[in-house]
């Protein structure tokens, strides 16, 4: 069955592209037109209280020199429907780039970190994690159905550029999907959060063992692992998929390319001198823990958590678009430059229904950031600020504070200078095969 939708929903995508091409191809000057392709992961199997945080390789992706304008998903049955938070929470789904030697003819799926040998290469985003952190494209977690992703006329994330490829290599893309049933569970926020207790989890995935005050996170709740259902609880397992629609332009001069950059709240930077310069050495941790504010500021506005940290970005530019990843219990976070401006401040929307997409109690949306391309810069060397806020009234384990900037080192008029020759060349050959 899910093999049919799957190849209908590919050919959909086929469909549309031979059409684009098509039209394209008949007009000499036309507009750079959006395409759009909706896509299923490979399908995940969940039952009552079951975990997967899976990657794979080799996903479904538009082909070519392109500028990605959007990305956006959601966890669908294999009818299709919309699977509400409150049954399968998706925890986080990342999407990453990767460079694979053609020799390689068969990638295994597995559970582990971006596959590291001499055959795969991962590209990463701009910054500014280093090692396994951070180094997406594109990622979200529960708010993803409620949160805008568009990057605005006339930027876009260039990628499938073939002088970027290596010899012997092609791009690639890989989506890592971690959702959790909570159905029929005893503490369905809980084991959101991942508590360990919940998942009687002693040891991580690669057998250590868990220090005794992780009370909660992600390596209590990792592939293959059973959050603790209510007594005598059963229900069926259900065959689900990540279904993403990914919109682009193909590439030409009129694009102008952002950057990507992904900042950590958790990060604790480390810099050094040495005789090359100033070394920076990020440590992005991912999630952290808000204790609770206990009974003392019970009633007061003190039950705020605020997280900070401050980050030099070496290379500035123009912000494009900005956007906030946090868990349940945010409040919003906001991104300052050096002398305290706001450059972008994005608060979550919580559901207060039923349905998928207004799921009571979750983040079901980011609010994001459009500054007027121009009006918001920074500065090459600017120390930006970020600061993530929770509300502290009870304890959250595992949570998040994240922010996504796009950035342009161009405007157009700037990047339109710098192509006016091979713009010149292509309105005079216009002019030759219109006459
Ligand atoms: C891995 O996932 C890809 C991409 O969706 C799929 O085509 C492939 O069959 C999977 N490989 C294995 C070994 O399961
Ligand atoms: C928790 O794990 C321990 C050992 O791993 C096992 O003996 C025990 O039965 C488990 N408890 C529950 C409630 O599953
Ligand atoms: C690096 O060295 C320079 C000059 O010796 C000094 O001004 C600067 O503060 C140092 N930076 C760090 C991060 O230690
Ligand atoms: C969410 O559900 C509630 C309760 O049914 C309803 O009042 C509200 O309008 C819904 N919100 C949205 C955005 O649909
Ligand atoms: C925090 O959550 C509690 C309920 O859990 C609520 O009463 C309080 O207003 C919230 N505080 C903030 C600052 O959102």
């Amino acid at each position: 069955m899910c093999f049919v939708r799957r190849d209908f929903v590919f050919s959909v995508a086929i469909l549309l592209l031979l059409f684009a091409t098509t039209c394209l191809g008949s007009f000499l000057k036309t507009e750079n037109k959006i395409k759009s392709a909706v896509f299923l992961s490979p399908k995940f199997e969940l039952g009552p209280g079951s975990v997967i945080n899976r990657y794979y390789y080799g996903i479904d992706f538009p082909k070519g020199h392109i500028a990605l304008k959007s990305f956006n998903a959601e966890v669908v049955d294999e009818a299709g429907n919309s699977i509400p938070l409150h049954e399968t929470y998706l925890h986080h789904w990342v999407v990453a780039r990767y460079h694979q030697s053609k020799h390689v003819t068969h990638t295994e799926n597995d559970t582990h970190r971006m596959l590291h040998n001499s055959n795969h290469v991962m590209v990463r985003n701009s910054g500014i994690c280093q090692g396994n952190a951070l180094g997406q494209y594109f990622g979200l977690g529960s708010e993803t159905r409620g949160t805008e992703t568009r990057v605005p006329d006339p930027f876009g994330i260039e990628v499938g550029n073939p002088e970027e490829v290596p010899e012997g290599f092609e791009e690639k893309w890989m989506v890592n999907v971690h959702a959790i049933d909570t159905r029929g569970t005893e503490d369905k926020m809980g084991c959101t959060e991942c508590k360990c207790e919940l998942y009687n989890v002693t040891v991580d995935k690669y057998g250590r063992t868990i220090r005794p005050d992780y009370v909660g996170g992600l390596l209590c709740c990792s592939d293959y692992a059973q959050c603790k259902l209510k007594e005598g609880f059963e229900g069926p397992k259900r065959s689900l998929y990540l279904r993403y629609t990914v919109k682009w332009v193909d590439w030409d001069d009129s694009v102008v390319p952002v950057k990507i950059y992904i900042l950590d709240v958790t990060d604790s930077l480390k810099l050094s001198n040495n005789s090359k310069g100033i070394n920076s050495d990020h440590n992005c941790k991912v999630e952290y823990r808000v204790d609770s504010c206990g009974m003392d500021h019970k009633e007061g506005n003190g039950c705020v958590d605020v997280m900070k940290t401050s980050l030099p970005l070496q290379t500035g530019g123009y912000v494009i678009y900005g956007v906030a990843h946090q868990h349940s219990g945010g409040i919003g976070s906001t991104l300052y430059g050096q002398d305290g401006r706001v450059i972008c401040s994005s608060i979550p929307k919580y559901g207060n229904g039923n349905e998928a997409g207004n799921e009571s109690g979750y983040i079901v949306g980011m609010s994001t950031c459009y500054p007027k391309p121009g009006s918001m810069k920074i500065m090459d060397g600017e120390t930006l600020t970020l600061e993530s806020n929770y509300n502290s009234t009870k304890e959250h384990t595992g949570v998040m504070g994240l922010f996504y900037i796009l950035v342009a080192e161009q405007l157009p008029y700037q990047h339109l200078r710098h192509s006016t020759r091979s713009s010149f060349f292509m309105d005079s050959n216009n002019m030759l095969l219109d006459s």
